[in-house]
């Protein structure tokens, strides 16, 4: 088998050319979505996904026309967060019809074209010293099929829930034509503050994009008996992790095994607990991010 250095020039692809065309169809998508916004943080299950879908949901509720796609190619779960599991994928006329959840939330998730539950993303490298670009190239290829060939159609906000890390930032800086802010998600322990500062730094100086602020989630626990709130994480220092972090908080979070519960239930948890401490929360926060928008 040739590996692709081998091979001469585009290997009759025209490469250049699809790229270039698929960039415009982007561009053209993008352009009927007023603000997107890229939900991420250096660390891994700190809540992006969860909060990425309350925040849309938030957002839903008060009547905007709002999508998500998921660009966790390896690891998507926005698709069982909001419910369209297993739903099948529709040709229209001009692209793949992203399934609607509750609220009308638009979905677009790697998870829509896995056939069943055991079936893991793999990218099958031509060779193994080849494989670490490859994998990054085949991840940014359906990254950028997911923005240019599903019918987002008009949407106020477009949400883009990241995997953990900030690998796979650059990936998204040159796949999208704009990118109107960025959401940092954190918890307050010591561990987190540390990988999350240092993946702010970076994401700023990556995205090209401003940093909304950070949300800081799982930051108490309610008592589901007596309703006291307890803390989940041993106190923080002295420092406020947002000030600590250099941006802005847009609120804390608490932890609500309810929060868990609807996301393994595809239920928009803003449906049922709008009321409660965590769905004032999450709609503070959401008003935040729409007024910096
Ligand atoms: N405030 C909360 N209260 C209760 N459970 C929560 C809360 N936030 C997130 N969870 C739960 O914690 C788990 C991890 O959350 P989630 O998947 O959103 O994290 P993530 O940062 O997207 O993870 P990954 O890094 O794997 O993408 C999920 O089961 C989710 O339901
Ligand atoms: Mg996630």
């Amino acid at each position: 088998m040739k590996r692709y250095q081998d091979i001469a020039g585009d290997g009759g692809s025209n490469i250049v050319a699809q790229v270039a065309e698929q960039a415009g169809r982007v561009k053209s998508r993008m352009a009927a979505v007023r603000r997107i916004i890229a939900v991420m943080s250096g660390k891994g299950g700190v809540g992006k996904s969860s909060v990425t879908v309350n925040l849309a949901a938030a957002l839903a509720l008060e009547g905007a026309a709002v999508g998500i796609l998921d660009a966790d190619i390896n690891g998507p779960s926005i698709a069982k967060m909001a419910g369209v599991r297993g739903r099948p994928l529709l040709q229209g006329d001009n692209g793949v019809v992203p399934p609607a959840a509750a609220l009308g939330i638009k979905v677009m998730s790697m998870d829509l074209f896995l056939p069943d539950d055991q079936t893991p993303v793999l990218w099958q490298a031509p060779g193994q010293k080849d494989a670490y670009t490859w994998r990054g190239m085949m991840e940014a290829a359906a990254l950028r099929e997911f923005l240019a060939d599903t019918e987002w159609g008009a949407l106020d906000f477009l949400f883009i829930d990241l995997p953990p890390g900030s690998d796979k930032l650059p990936n998204l800086a040159d796949l999208l034509p704009r990118l109107d802010g960025v959401v940092a998600v954190s918890i307050p322990s010591g561990v987190s503050r540390l990988v999350v500062a240092r993946s702010i730094t970076v994401a700023v100086e990556l995205l090209n994009a401003p940093l909304i602020g950070l949300v800081e989630n799982m930051a108490a626990y309610v008592c589901a008996h007596c309703g006291r709130e307890e803390e989940m994480f041993p106190p923080a220092r002295q420092e406020n992790t947002a000030e600590e972090l250099k941006a802005p908080l847009l609120g804390k979070i608490p932890f609500d095994p309810r929060i868990a519960r609807a996301g393994d239930e595809g239920r928009l948890f803003l449906n049922d607990h709008a009321h409660t401490p965590a769905g004032r929360a999450i709609r503070q926060i959401a008003g935040k991010v729409k007024a910096f928008l």
